[in-house]
């Protein structure tokens, strides 16, 4: 047996459990056996929004002056000059704002996952193993959308989240759940890759508040087994595509990665001005200058390594990674630190 995951509530609370290959080890495995350890994982290891987290506990609460709300070193903004000449209790709204719009877009990405998630298995015929392990992963998704909700309605309830333009298209993007599950599989790496990439960042700096970090690890350990089993359905569906469809998801995915990436980490008009942030901040800390530029490539080194895999990162699509500024190189293994990869 392969383990995959062991995320049992006591060792979330060491920060050392996020750095286990847990995914990468289904590689190894065929795609049957993958499904069936992943689908085990997910019986015996799970968590429930408002069983496995003491949200009341007196160390999970937020006084207003809480310093632990400043931005950790993870985070590009807490680099800006606009941002490090705050006042103090600026510095702490700010943080809380922008922390708590991070996971509230991460909510509304699980949100689609759902949508496109239940169309995706309606086309499934009885018998494919895939149905079991997948419905595993969106009963999971629920339970992340309740923490991330209540979390947003504890810490900052007036968070917006993903831009609007975007939230209207979610209901269409469901769609291609059914309609064509591969890139919808890129879209949903392209939402859980970025969160996660955020999230081990956090924790690896030592952490924020502790109901936030206690939500990233929940997070972190399932949603290891969720990006496993994106890569490993690619993986096993790609040889089947027809040429068309190959060039049309090789071209595609880092346009949705762009959009996911940009979506997820950056602040949305609604809560730029929340926060009071002028705009120049948003274009120097997320859109110009080599230091943005590789934390954009760094989200998606695991996604760039599938895509070289499957054979849909070519020389024919590698074009469009690079426009959408997601080219780089690839990572040697999955989730491997980004400062070890360049
Ligand atoms: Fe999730
Ligand atoms: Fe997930």
């Amino acid at each position: 047996m392969v383990s995959l995951i062991d995320p049992t509530p006591r060792r979330l609370h060491m920060t050392t459990s996020i750095d286990r290959p847990i995914d990468g080890s289904l590689d190894r495995l065929d795609y049957a056996e993958a499904l069936q350890h992943l689908s085990e994982a997910s019986t015996d290891h799970h968590f429930e929004a408002f069983k496995d987290i003491d949200w009341d506990a007196p160390e999970m609460q937020f006084p207003p002056d809480d310093e632990r709300w400043i931005l950790p070193a993870s985070d590009p903004l807490s680099r800006h000059p606009w941002y490090v000449s705050l006042p103090r209790e600026r510095q702490i709204a700010v943080g809380r704002h922008r922390l708590t719009a991070l996971t509230k877009t991460g909510s509304q990405f699980e949100q689609l996952l759902l949508l496109g998630g239940t169309q995706f298995l309606m086309g499934l015929d009885n018998r494919n193993p895939e149905f079991r392990y997948f419905m595993h992963e969106l009963t999971e998704e629920t339970h992340h959308i309740q923490m991330f909700q209540e979390f947003t309605n504890r810490a900052c309830p007036e968070v917006s989240g993903c831009p609007r333009w975007l939230l209207r298209l979610f209901p269409v993007v469901g769609h291609l759940g059914g309609l064509t599950p591969a890139l919808f599989f890129a879209i949903i790496l392209a939402g859980e890759e970025p969160i996660d990439h955020v999230q081990k960042n956090q924790l690896r700096g030592g952490g924020v508040h502790p109901l936030l970090d206690r939500i990233c690890a929940i997070h972190m350990a399932e949603e290891a087994r969720h990006i496993g089993f994106a890569h490993a359905w690619l993986r096993e569906h790609a040889p089947q595509l027809g040429p068309v469809s190959r060039s049309m998801i090789g071209v595609l995915t880092p346009v949705v990665m762009r959009i996911g990436a940009d979506a997820i980490l950056v602040p949305s008009r609604a809560d730029r001005k929340m926060m009071g942030m002028p705009r120049k901040v948003v274009r120097e800390t997320f859109h110009r200058g080599p230091e943005a530029a590789k934390f954009r490539r760094d989200l998606f080194a695991d996604v760039r390594a599938c895509f070289d895999d499957i054979g849909l990162r070519t020389r024919g699509t590698r074009w469009a990674w690079r426009a959408m500024g997601v080219d780089g190189r690839s990572s040697r293994f999955r989730a491997e630190p980004a400062a070890a990869s360049h």
